[in-house]
C-alpha cells in the first residue's frame, strides 16, 4: 500500500508520462479493477508503437513510456507525477540545439478531474505538459492556475450547458440533482444550478455523496429518490461514485428514476450491465463521439503477461488464476489464455469514446516532439508551447487542436442506454450537442425512439406544476419554487395568448376577450335597431297609436258639426290630436342607430310636442273649470278665456318649453357616445345627454305642466259637464303621471338599449292613455250613440248631473 504503483515500461528517445487508475482504490480487492483504463494504457501503448514504427512523424527518434497507476487517489497520483518526473537530465537529442530537460516530456492522464488537479498542478511550475483524456471539471480551464493542462474531452462547462438543453428540451422543469463531493461533481453541478434557473428549471433537492459517505446519507438519497415528485434526476457523479451508489440502488430495489448522467458515468462501460440495466436503465446522457482505431482490437488482444508486470495482475484477474503457482488457493495459468473469449470492458471495442481520447492524446504529444524536434517555428525549448499550438488530423480524419484554454471544440452525442437482445446494455446514440453553434441549435435530435426508464417508449414528464395553458396565468405559489404555481384564468377582458404566461394582457378598450381568453376580439355593439323583435313592436305601437289618432281626426272632422265635438272647444281638440300624433312618432326618433342629429332630435322633439299635448289639455281643463262658473249666474268670465287666450295659453306653455330645448342645444347640446363602461362585453352606442340639468328641465316643466293639469281636473271631476270631460282628463292624467313616475327608477335601472325602450315605452303608453281616455269615449258615442249626440241630450244631462 503506498504506492505509487510503477506498472509499465518501455525505454525511448524520449519518454512518455502516463497516470491511470488501474484500481478504484488502494484496496487491492476484485470490485475495484478498472478494465477502462487496462484498456486506455494499452491504446497508450499502441500509439507509441504505431509512432514509433511511422515515418512521417519523428522519424528516427523512439518514444518510451512509463505508466503509473493513480488508484483512485489523489495522493497517489501526485507521488506517480513526482516519479514521472524524477531525475532530470540535460541532455542533447540528434546534437539539434533544441534540448529536452527531463525524464519524461509530457503525462497523459489522468481520468479523474480531482487527480488530474493534483497532477496540474504539481507539473505546472515544471512547464510539462498534462494531456488528459477523461478529466472534464471545467476549473481545469483557468490557466492561471494549470498552465501545463490540457485535455481531448470537453470541458464540464459545456456539458453542464447541454444538460441543461436536454433537460429543457424534455419539458422537465422539476428534477432532482445529485453529485459527487469533489471538483468534478460540485463544478459541473454549481454551472448546471446556475444555467437551469436562467432556463427556468427548478432543482427540487440536491444530495452531495461520495463513495466513502456514511451510510445515512446513502439512506437520505435512496428515500429521496422513492418519495420525492421530481422523477428526473440529473447526476453529476463520477464513475467510481456511482458504482457504490448503483449497488445502494439495486439492494434497495429503486426502479422507475429517469437518470440523466455525466459524462463520467453514462458513457462508461463498467457500469452498463444488464444487472444495473434494473436500477439505470433508460439512463440519458452526453458522450463523445464514438471512434474506431484500426488496429487496436488486434494489439490489445496480443498482449501477453509476459509482455510487461503490469500485465500480470490484470491478466489473474481476468482469468481468475495465478501465475505464480505460490498461492494454492487458485488455479494456476498459464499466460497464454487468449483475450479473444473475455468479455469485459477492454476487450470491447465497439465503445471507444473515452480510450480514442487517449489516442488522440498521444499524437498531440508525439506531433508537438515532432515540432519542437525540427525546430519548426525556433520558439523555446519546451514542449509546452508547441502543445498549445498543435493542430493535426488524425488517421480517422478528425482535426485535434487546443483553444486558448487548452480545451477541444466541445461536441458531444447525447447517448440512451438500451437493453439489446442479447442481453447486454448498448449506448444507442439518440442526438448531439455542437457547442460550436449558435445558440438555440446546439442541441438536435436524431428521430431514433429513445427508451426511457422502466423500458417505457413515452417521455416522462418531471414538473411541479403542469403548464398554464393559454387563457389563464401562472401564479406562484408562496414559499415554493418559481416552477411550481397555480394556473388562474384570465379576467374579462384580459387574454393570455401563449402558455405559461406570467400575467394576462389587458385587451384595447373597443374588444373583449373570447370564451378561451385567447384573443381580444371586438365588442358587439348595442342599440334598439329597427331590424330586432323589440324595435319592430314599438314602431308597430307607434304607427298604430299615430294610425287611431288620425282616424280620430277624421271621425272628428266628418262629425264636426255634431254637438260632442263642438262641445268643449274643437280647435283645442283637433290641436291635441296633432300634438298626441306627433308623440306617437317623435317615439321613432329613440330607435335606430344614435347620429348627432337623432339624438338630438329625439330630447327636444319628445319634449316639445308632449308640451303642446299637456297644454293642450291642461287649455281643457281650464275650459271646464271656466264653463261651470260660466254657468252661475251673474258670471262672464268666460270673456277671460276666450278662443283666444286659450291659443294664447298654449303657445306660450310650448314657448317656455321651447326656450330651454334651445338653451340646451346652444350650450351643449346630447351626441351620441359608445358607452363601454357599463358592460365589459358590449358597446352600447347611445346619446349622451350633453346637459343633465338641461333634460331634467325638460322633464320637470312636462311634469309641472302635467301635475297642474291633474290638480286642475281633480278640482274639476265632479263639475257638470259636457260629456264628463274633466273626468276622463283626470283619469288621463292619473295615467300619465303614474307612467311617468315609474319610468325614473326604471329608466335608471335598465342598462344599454332597454332604457331607451322603456323611454319609448313610456311615450308610448303615455299617448295612448290620453287618447283613450280623452277620445275613445267620444267616438263611442260619436259612432255607436248617435242617439246621445243631441244638444237636447248634452244639455239634458247637466241639470241632473248638477243636482
Ligand atoms: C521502435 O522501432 C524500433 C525499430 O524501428 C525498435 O527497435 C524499437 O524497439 C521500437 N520501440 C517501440 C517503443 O516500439
Ligand atoms: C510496428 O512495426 C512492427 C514491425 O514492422 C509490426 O510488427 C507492428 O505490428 C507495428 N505496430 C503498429 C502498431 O503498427
Ligand atoms: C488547423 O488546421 C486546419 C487545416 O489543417 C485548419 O483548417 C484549421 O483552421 C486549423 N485550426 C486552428 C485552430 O488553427
Ligand atoms: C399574442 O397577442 C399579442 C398581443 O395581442 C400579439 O402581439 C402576439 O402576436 C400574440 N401571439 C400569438 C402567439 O398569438
Amino acid at each position: 500500500l503506498g504506492g505509487p504503483y510503477y506498472s509499465f515500461m518501455k525505454e525511448g528517445d524520449i519518454m512518455i508520462g502516463g497516470v491511470f487508475s488501474f484500481h478504484l482504490t488502494l484496496l487491492n480487492d476484485n470490485l475495484s479493477k478498472r478494465y477502462e483504463d487496462y484498456q486506455v494504457a494499452a491504446t497508450m501503448m499502441f500509439a507509441i508503437e504505431e509512432i514509433n514504427n511511422s515515418s512521417k512523424i519523428l522519424p528516427g527518434i523512439t518514444l518510451g513510456y512509463k505508466i503509473f497507476d493513480g488508484c483512485g487517489s489523489v495522493r497517489t497520483a501526485v507521488r506517480a507525477t513526482m516519479s514521472l518526473m524524477n531525475g532530470l537530465t540535460q541532455k542533447n537529442v540528434l546534437g539539434k540545439s533544441c534540448s529536452t530537460s527531463s525524464n519524461v516530456q509530457a503525462i497523459i492522464g489522468h481520468s479523474g478531474s480531482s487527480s488530474s488537479i493534483g497532477i496540474a498542478s504539481t507539473v505546472g511550475p515544471f512547464q510539462i505538459p498534462v494531456i488528459s483524456h477523461f478529466a472534464t471539471c471545467a476549473c481545469l480551464s483557468n490557466k492561471r492556475d494549470y498552465p501545463t493542462f490540457f485535455r481531448t474531452i470537453p470541458s464540464d462547462y459545456h456539458q453542464s450547458r447541454a444538460l441543461v438543453q436536454l433537460v429543457k428540451y424534455f419539458g422537465w422543469n422539476w428534477v432532482g440533482a445529485i453529485k459527487t463531493d469533489n471538483e468534478y461533481g460540485n463544478g459541473g453541478m454549481a454551472t448546471f444550478v446556475e444555467v437551469a434557473k436562467k432556463e427556468g428549471i427548478c432543482i427540487e433537492y440536491l444530495e452531495t455523496f461520495s463513495k466513502n459517505s456514511k451510510k445515512e446519507v446513502f439512506l437520505k438519497i435512496i428515500n429521496l429518490l422513492q418519495t420525492s415528485t421530481s422523477k428526473v434526476v440529473v447526476a453529476f457523479v463520477t464513475l467510481s461514485d456511482m458504482e457504490f451508489l448503483t449497488n445502494e440502488l439495486l439492494l434497495n430495489n429503486v426502479t422507475g428514476v429517469q437518470w440523466i448522467g455525466s459524462e463520467s458515468w453514462a458513457s462508461t462501460k463498467s457500469l452498463a450491465t444488464a444487472t444495473n440495466f434494473r436500477v439505470l436503465g433508460g439512463t440519458l446522457g452526453f458522450a463523445i463521439s464514438n471512434a474506431v482505431i484500426p488496429g487496436l482490437k488486434e494489439f490489445s488482444l496480443k498482449i501477453r503477461p509476459s509482455d510487461s508486470p503490469g500485465w500480470v495482475e490484470f491478466w489473474e484477474n481476468i482469468f481468475g488464476c495465478s501465475l505464480t503457482s505460490q498461492d494454492k488457493t487458485v488455479s494456476a495459468c498459464t499466460g497464454f489464455e487468449t483475450l479473444r473469449d473475455v468479455n469485459n470492458e477492454f476487450t470491447d471495442f465497439t465503445e471507444l469514446r473515452i480510450t480514442n481520447n487517449a489516442y488522440k492524446a498521444v499524437y498531440a504529444v508525439a506531433h508537438s516532439l515532432h515540432n519542437l524536434l525540427s525546430c519548426n517555428d525556433g520558439k523555446g525549448p519546451f514542449v509546452l508551447h508547441y502543445v498549445k499550438k498543435v493542430n493535426f488530423t488524425t488517421k480517422t480524419g478528425e482535426n485535434v487542436y487546443f483553444d486558448i484554454n487548452g480545451d477541444p471544440v466541445a461536441r458531444y452525442e447525447l447517448v440512451n442506454w438500451q437493453l439489446m437482445k442479447e442481453g447486454n446494455v448498448k449506448y444507442i446514440t439518440v442526438g448531439y450537442y455542437d457547442a460550436s453553434l449558435t445558440e438555440g441549435a446546439q442541441f438536435v435530435l436524431n428521430n431514433y425512439t429513445i427508451i426511457w426508464a422502466g423500458n417505457k417508449t413515452k417521455v416522462p414528464t418531471s414538473v411541479c406544476s403542469e403548464s398554464c395553458p393559454i387563457g389563464t396565468h401562472k401564479a406562484i405559489q408562496k414559499g415554493r419554487p418559481v416552477c411550481c404555481f397555480d394556473c388562474i384564468p384570465c379576467a374579462d377582458g384580459e387574454i393570455s395568448n401563449t402558455t405559461d404566461s406570467m400575467e394576462c394582457l389587458s385587451c384595447p378598450a373597443e374588444y373583449k376577450s373570447n370564451n378561451v381568453k385567447d384573443k381580444c376580439i371586438l365588442k358587439e355593439i348595442e342599440f334598439l335597431s329597427f331590424a330586432e323583435i323589440m324595435g319592430i313592436v314599438l314602431v308597430a305601437f307607434s304607427f298604430l297609436g299615430a294610425g287611431v289618432t288620425v282616424a280620430i281626426i277624421a271621425v272628428f272632422f266628418n262629425h264636426k258639426d255634431t254637438p260632442i265635438v263642438r262641445a268643449n272647444n274643437s280647435e283645442l281638440s283637433f290641436l291635441l290630436l296633432f300634438s298626441l300624433t306627433l308623440c306617437f312618432l317623435c317615439s321613432l326618433t329613440f330607435i335606430g342607430e344614435p347620429s348627432p342629429w337623432s339624438c338630438i332630435l329625439r330630447h327636444t322633439a319628445f319634449g316639445i310636442t308632449f308640451v303642446l299635448c299637456i297644454s293642450c289639455v291642461l287649455g281643457k281643463t281650464i275650459v271646464v273649470l271656466m264653463a261651470f262658473r260660466a254657468t252661475l249666474p251673474g258670471s262672464n268670465i268666460m270673456k277671460w278665456f276666450g278662443p283666444m287666450q286659450q291659443r294664447l295659453s298654449v303657445c306660450s306653455f310650448t314657448l317656455i318649453q321651447v326656450t330651454i330645448c334651445t338653451l340646451w342645444l346652444s350650450v351643449s347640446p346630447p351626441f351620441p357616445i359608445r358607452n363601454m363602461k357599463y358592460y365589459n362585453d358590449r358597446i352600447i352606442l347611445e346619446c349622451d345627454l350633453g346637459s343633465v340639468v338641461a333634460f331634467y328641465s325638460v322633464l320637470g316643466y312636462i311634469g309641472c305642466l302635467s301635475i297642474l293639469c291633474f290638480v286642475l281636473a281633480f278640482l274639476a271631476r265632479k263639475l257638470p259637464d259636457n260629456f264628463n270631460e274633466a273626468k276622463f282628463i283626470t283619469f288621463s292624467m292619473l295615467i300619465f303621471c303614474a307612467v311617468w313616475i315609474t319610468f325614473i327608477p326604471a329608466y335608471i335601472s335598465s342598462p344599454g338599449k332597454y332604457t331607451v325602450a322603456v323611454e319609448i315605452f313610456a311615450i308610448l303608453a303615455s299617448s295612448f292613455g290620453l287618447l283613450f281616455c280623452i277620445f275613445i269615449p267620444k267616438c263611442y258615442v260619436i259612432l255607436f250613440k248617435p242617439e246621445h249626440n243631441t244638444k237636447k241630450h248634452l244639455m239634458g244631462k247637466m241639470p241632473s248631473k248638477s243636482l
